[in-house]
């Protein structure tokens, strides 16, 4: 049994849609997650830049006793997800692999991917969807204007349907039958993407998915925390504002966290 926390990682807020489920999905395990909102938005900064910066998470990470990692971020994953498993010294988990698992459960022709401007120039989800079913027809969209409204606290507005309405255009002359959700930013926009996509597309939040590849992962490496483990505890770590992390947990983790506090990665 091993009590060390999880480590988890995003640019922002958005990492808090794979935090709720990873707390609900393993109520035992301790959570620390770092929001690199100092640093924020990973979507238009170089590969170069996102791996070093994903790599100064990791450290952090590594030396607040992380038992594995898990990249929340679409953007991370695609830049860094090969060098941070090279160079930590603890399991690494990307959000990709099993985003793109999820949209293929069922069968289908046509996947539609939104995401950041990084993820989608990267390529990484048509390479790895490609890898799973070649002939699949994928269809990629940068959204990067949705990131911005999630991490200002916009969601639910008509400025934020608007916004939604016309970063998904693409999809009435090319129509999906599935939607990955591909910037973790994004679930929490999904009543709006619903309401663009319509009721017949399956939209995948890739955090299940990759819940699931950690309950693995702590099972076959022994690296599970046990049951009604009383020392669990949900540290929030922001490199940026403390109030805007708190902000975002408060209505996304609605309020369940035991601490939330600002970092500087630099003097760490
Ligand atoms: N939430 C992130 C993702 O999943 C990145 C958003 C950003 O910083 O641009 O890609």
């Amino acid at each position: 049994m091993d009590k060390r926390p999880i480590g988890v990682m995003d640019s922002g807020l958005g990492g808090l849609s794979v935090l709720r489920v990873l707390r609900d999905e393993l109520p035992q395990e301790s959570l620390t997650f770092v929001g690199d909102q100092g640093h924020f938005p990973y979507g238009t900064k170089s590969q170069a830049t996102i791996r070093q910066l994903s790599l100064a998470i990791g450290r952090f990470l590594v030396k607040h006793e992380a038992k594995l990692m898990v990249i929340a971020c679409n953007t991370a994953t695609g830049a860094a997800l090969p060098t941070l498993q090279k160079e930590l010294p603890i399991p690494v988990i990307g959000v990709i692999k099993p985003g793109a698992a999820a949209a293929l459960a069922n069968p289908v022709d046509t996947v539609g991917v939104i995401g950041t401007v990084s993820t989608i120039k990267n390529g990484a989800y048509v390479k790895a969807l490609h890898e799973l079913q070649p002939g699949v027809t994928v269809v990629s969209q940068p959204a990067q204007a949705l990131v911005s409204i999630v991490e200002h606290g916009q969601t639910g507005t008509s400025a934020a349907q608007t916004a939604v309405n016309q970063a998904l255009a693409v999809f009435d002359t090319r129509p999906v039958q599935v939607l990955i959700l591909g910037c973790t930013h994004f679930p929490f926009l999904s009543a709006e993407i619903r309401q663009k996509m319509g009721p017949d597309v399956r939209l995948v939040d890739p955090a299940f998915e990759t819940v699931q590849e950690v309950k693995k992962l702590l099972t076959t490496q022994q690296l599970a925390a046990p049951i009604d483990n009383p020392d669990r505890r949900i540290a929030l770590y922001s490199t940026g504002q403390q109030a805007d992390l708190k902000r975002g947990a408060d209505q996304w983790l609605a309020g369940q966290y035991d601490s939330c506090q600002q970092i500087d990665l630099i003097e760490e």
